[in-house]
């Protein structure tokens, strides 16, 4: 039967009094673990692999086939099946028609937006706000929900030092506080402030674990990380999103010093249930567990199965080597009924929290939201923190829309609308992005706009368009070129070897150089590109990733001076690949190069004999320090940083102190800047990190102002795991507040003994 669309409220309704009628046996108020024990206890082996199971919709043959499976409990969860009617019938068939009447969970990759599409998450970790990022995720859970859509496999966060790697975009750069405090934002974000509220999805935290340390930026590649690198670095966003209470995390593609991450019983039992107390569900990622087979870690997929059930994974997804063999697993004793039963009890737990059993329908009217013009504003606001000024010799920008009579708008970027929708965007469309040129047009009219493409897309190589670029730019008084990456350059089996602009960018950037007249650059990709020589060329350049729907308006916003810029990198710039990696929290060495130990390759004489040039860690082309620091970026404004002052120059082993400085806005705008903190333990029982990030604030400074800001730095901040434990070890310690990770006020403190 089809319902007349303008009833479906009512049957959306009265379905679910339909459905807490039926489950008037079991008030909402009860625990989700208790109903879950219940439940199970109704369950066969059938119902219960079943919910293990998850498939993806291209799974089924038909509308049929899949009904039927739903009616017959084959499945648990359903990915990539959306839409109100859609969803709202199977569901039906789920509660009504299938043994139990147990929901099904519906999961998406919902990763930096729904319709409306916000920057890449490395982008948003460049906000360095996790305010407006949990809002963008709230407003992405409210469309995704609107659909049906109850997981989303995000926040991704795989601490990552390669930039080749495709999915550097998807995650929130190299630090581990930065991603840690992005990762608890996107988890509150999506969940919101009550899961039964239907506007709430479940969080996902993936790829759990190492996925980002893939050999040579390779995707899926081999990763070998110690422990104590595991542990202080890779770990903490995902230990930040079981704190926030994530409901469910991912195991990984990859194999993590030997054992795929999939099959990993030491960092899915040991870690996450043992140490951590995770009691959500863990899912694979797609075919992760079949794959044990190509990883050469199972000989089969029973085995595989065996293999990832015993480890902890407890659905298995878009593959089917859990239901094709857990019967005879059980019956080999290669499994055991307590596994099975505790991986069920984890994924009825998540679907009675989420509400599920109560209201599993979407209401019709929720889609109203979709493209509320409230969520392209914000959308346009974490754009314009999210993007990162490199340059801005002699003040060339902002450009004043009044104050020059024409812009040269050039570049395979400028008009581009689905690739500035960036990587893992399933439900973005590019009829709503606003580009660049539309706004730019907006604020200048079409006259005063001279646009050229000079490329059609980042890759093209063609110089037809050249002559055209350089004369749009000759008679404009400034120009805007807008460089980068096509979308379908990063993400998932994206990754690159060179990191430079693709196609022959950099020549039309250095022609249009050539003209004298202010050069601007805008670099709109889903990686760090290397970008020295055009950084070089340029007289201005903001850095803007994939910036979603409305990146045309947010970078309007800031090129005619809206607003400042203020977004700070979230990972460090190389000059070239043969830097990679090279992170800011990285070790001292026992022979750490300075300004006046290294010797550029250019320098050496000809056929100079045997020597040394230093014997000191750096490169001969490159050096020893990268193109742009962790935690760089520039504003309109100027800030000055002084008085740090320490509460005690001694922390007790347990104590805390607290660090203050003032910054002063001595610039004439008003702005936000991103006050950063890091800390160097001088000596340990293993060696530290050069610097690490113990906090950070972004606070509005109006000009003229002065902000005092202040952290508390606590033994427990910082505690590391030194291969054996964890501890806060005593001893001496540098503590910085800047600007960034290379500059700042310095002081020390001791921890005692
Ligand atoms: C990706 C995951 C994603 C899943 C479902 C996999 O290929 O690695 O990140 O969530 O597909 O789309």
């Amino acid at each position: 039967m089809k319902f007349p669309e303008r009833l479906l409220p009512v049957l959306y309704v009265l379905l679910s009094l339909i459905i807490s009628s039926c489950n008037s046996g079991e008030s909402a108020s009860d625990d989700a673990e208790s109903r879950a024990e219940k439940m199970l206890g109704q369950m066969t082996l059938d119902d219960k692999i079943g919910q293990m199971s998850q498939l993806d919709i291209g799974y089924f043959r038909d509308a049929e086939q899949l009904k039927k499976a739903v009616r017959e409990g084959r499945c648990g969860s359903l990915l990539n099946f959306t839409g109100v009617d859609q969803v709202n019938d199977i569901q039906r068939i789920a509660m009504e028609e299938s043994r139990l009447g147990i929901p099904l969970i519906i999961g998406r990759d919902v990763i930096h937006g729904y319709r409306t599409v916000f920057p890449i998450p490395l982008g948003m970790a460049a906000s360095w706000n996790p305010a407006i990022v949990k809002e963008a995720f709230r407003i992405s859970a409210i469309e995704a929900s609107s659909q049906g859509i109850k997981w989303t496999f995000a926040p991704m966060l795989d601490i990552t030092w390669d930039p080749r790697w495709g999915r550097i975009a998807e995650g929130c750069g190299e630090d581990p506080l930065l991603a840690s405090t992005m990762a608890k934002a996107m988890v509150e974000g999506a969940q919101g402030d009550s899961l039964t509220d239907p506007t709430a999805i479940a969080a996902c935290a993936k790829h759990y674990v190492g996925y980002g340390f893939a050999e040579a930026g390779r995707d899926y590649n081999t990763t070998y990380i110690s422990e104590p690198v595991l542990r202080n670095v890779v770990l903490k966003p995902f230990k930040a999103a079981c704190d926030a209470g994530v409901l469910t995390v991912m195991s990984a593609f990859n194999d993590l010093n030997g054992v795929p991450t999939s099959a990993n019983e030491f960092t899915l039992k040991q870690i996450l249930r043992n140490e951590w107390g995770f009691d959500g569900f863990v899912v694979s990622d797609w075919g992760s567990v079949t794959e044990l087979v190509d990883h050469g870690y199972a000989v089969d997929e029973k085995d595989a199965a065996a293999k990832a059930i015993n480890a902890g994974v407890d659905m298995e997804m878009a593959s089917t080597a859990y239901y094709d063999n857990i019967k005879a697993l059980l019956d080999e004793k290669k499994i055991t009924m307590d596994q099975i039963d505790d991986a069920v009890r984890y994924i009825l737990t998540v679907k009675y929290r989420l509400g599920l059993f109560e209201n599993p329908y979407v209401d019709p009217q929720a889609e109203e939201k979709i493209l509320d013009p409230a969520f392209l504003e914000h959308a346009r606001k974490v754009a314009r923190q999210s993007t990162v000024m490199l340059k801005n010799e002699k003040n060339t920008l902002p450009l004043s829309a009044s104050g020059i009579s024409s812009v040269a708008v050039i570049g395979p970027l400028a008009d581009a609308p689905r690739d500035q929708l960036g990587t893992w965007c399933f439900d973005g469309r590019a009829e709503n992005s606003v580009t660049p040129l539309r706004a730019i047009r907006d604020i200048m009219g079409e006259k005063r706009v001279n646009y050229s493409e000079g490329l059609r897309y980042s890759r093209d190589k063609s110089k037809a368009q050249f002559a055209a670029a350089v004369a749009a730019a000759r008679k404009s008084d400034a120009i805007l070129f807008f460089a980068g990456e096509e979308w379908i350059l990063s993400g998932e089996g994206q990754s690159r070897g060179r990191i430079d602009l693709p196609g022959a960018q950099s020549e039309l950037i250095s022609e249009l150089s050539k003209t004298g007249k202010p050069l601007i650059l805008v670099v709109m990709a889903g990686r760090p590109l290397a970008i020295g020589d055009e950084l070089a060329a340029s007289d201005a350049l903001l850095y803007a990733w994939h910036g979603g729907t409305m990146a045309g308006p947010a970078l309007a916003d800031l090129i005619f001076g809206e607003e400042s810029p203020s977004g700070k990198l979230p990972v460090t710039f190389v000059k070239g690949e043969g830097q990679i990696p090279f992170y800011y929290y990285r070790k001292n060495t026992g022979r750490p190069a300075t300004k006046g130990s290294w010797t550029p390759i250019d320098s050496i004489p000809v056929e100079n004999p045997q020597s040394s040039l230093g014997y000191r860690s750096f490169q001969l082309d490159y050096g020893y320090t990268p193109l742009l620091p962790f935690g760089y970026g520039l504003s309109y404004t100027t800030f000055t940083y002084s008085d740090l002052n320490l509460s005690s120059q001694t922390m007790a082993p347990e104590g805390s102190l607290t660090v203050t400085a003032k910054v002063t806005n001595s610039g004439t705008w008003d702005a936000d800047e991103i006050v950063q903190l890091y800390v160097r333990d001088r000596v340990g029982s293993i060696t530290r990190p050069i610097k690490e990030l113990k906090g950070y604030r972004r606070i509005n400074i109006k000009k003229g102002e002065t902000a005092t800001v202040e952290f508390t730095l606590t033994a427990a901040d910082l505690a590391f795991f030194n291969g054996r434990e964890t501890v806060t070890e005593p001893g001496e310690f540098d503590v910085w507040i800047g600007p960034n990770s290379d500059e700042g006020l310095h002081s020390e403190f001791v921890i005692a003994d």
